[in-house]
C-alpha cells in the first residue's frame, strides 16, 4: 500500500502537476471574483459552519477546479435533494469562463492553510480502523492524490466530511451519469455502513496534521 502511495507520489512530482495548473489562473483577476464566494466561504477561504460552506484554502488547485466545472455543469448539485449543493451551484454559474475558474482558483490557493475546530463527535479509534480503506487514494495523512483523482481531507471542516460521506451513500452527490469521480467515491462510502462509522471516521481525520503532496 505504502509503495503504491510512493509511486503515486512521485508520479506527481515527475509531473510538477501543481505549479503547472497555478501558471495558467491570474491571482489579481481571482482575487477580484473571489469577493463573492468570500460572503460564504469567508474572507480567508477558511469555511463558515453557520453557512454550510466548507474550506476551499488548502484544498488542491486540480480538484477544485473539477468542482466547480461539475457544479456549474449540474454533474454535482443538481440533485433535489442536494440542499447545500443547490446553494453553490448558482455562484458556480457566475464563473462564465475557465479562465474565471483558473483565476479564483489560483487566488484561493494564494490564502493561508486553515485550521477548522473539530466539532463531531466520533470514535477516533474505530475511525483510525475504518480510514485504512481510504488510504489508496486519500494517502495516509488525507493529503490526497492527484494521480488518483482523490482530494486532501486533512484541514476541511469535520461536519463537512459527514455530510459529504452521507451524501455520497445516498446517492446525492455522486449519482449523476457523467460524474465519474464522484462514482468512484460513492463505491467508497458504502464501506461505512453505520452512521457511527461515518462520525468515526470523520473524526479521525481532524486529527490529521497537515502533509504537502510531496511529504
Ligand atoms: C451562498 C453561499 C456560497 C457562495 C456565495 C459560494 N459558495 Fe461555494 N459552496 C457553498 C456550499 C454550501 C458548499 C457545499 C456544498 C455541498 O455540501 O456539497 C460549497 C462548495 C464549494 C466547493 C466544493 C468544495 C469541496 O471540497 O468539494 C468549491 C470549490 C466552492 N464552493 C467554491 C466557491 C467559489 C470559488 C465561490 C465564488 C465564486 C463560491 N464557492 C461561492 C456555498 C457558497
Ligand atoms: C478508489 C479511491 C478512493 C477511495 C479508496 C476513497 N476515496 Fe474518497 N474520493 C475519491 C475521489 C476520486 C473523490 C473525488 C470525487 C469528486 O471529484 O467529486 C473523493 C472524494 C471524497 C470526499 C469529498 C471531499 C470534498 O472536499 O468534498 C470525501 C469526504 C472522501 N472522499 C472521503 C473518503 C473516505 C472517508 C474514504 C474511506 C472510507 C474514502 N474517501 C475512500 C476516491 C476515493
Amino acid at each position: 500500500m505504502k509503495t503504491l502511495i510512493r509511486s503515486g507520489l512521485l508520479l506527481l512530482i515527475t509531473l510538477g502537476a501543481g505549479p503547472a495548473v497555478l501558471a495558467a489562473g491570474d491571482v489579481a483577476k481571482g482575487k477580484a471574483l473571489y469577493n463573492i464566494c468570500a460572503a460564504c466561504h469567508g474572507a480567508n477561504a477558511e469555511g463558515t459552519a453557520a453557512l454550510n460552506a466548507p474550506a476551499n484554502a488548502g484544498q488542491d488547485p486540480w480538484y477544485m477546479i473539477r468542482q466547480l466545472k461539475n457544479f456549474r455543469a449540474g454533474i454535482r448539485g443538481a440533485d433535489p435533494d442536494d440542499t447545500f449543493g443547490a446553494q453553490m451551484r448558482p455562484m458556480a454559474m457566475m464563473l462564465s469562463s475557465d479562465q474565471d475558474i483558473a483565476d479564483v482558483v489560483a487566488y484561493i490557493t494564494s490564502l493561508d492553510l486553515p485550521e477548522p475546530p473539530q466539532t463531531v463527535d466520533g470514535d477516533v479509534e474505530l475511525g483510525k480502523q475504518a480510514y485504512e480503506t481510504c488510504i489508496p487514494c486519500h494517502g495516509e495523512f488525507g493529503q490526497g492524490a492527484q494521480a488518483l483523482d482523490a482530494p486532501r481531507l486533512s484541514n476541511q471542516h469535520d461536519w463537512y466530511i459527514v455530510r459529504q460521506l452521507e451524501n455520497f451513500k445516498a446517492g446525492i452527490r455522486g449519482g449523476h451519469q457523467n460524474d465519474i469521480y464522484g462514482a468512484q467515491m460513492r463505491i467508497m462510502s458504502q464501506m461505512l455502513e453505520s452512521d457511527e462509522r461515518v462520525r468515526a471516521v470523520a473524526a479521525y481525520i481532524a486529527t490529521l496534521e497537515y502533509r504537502s503532496v510531496g511529504e
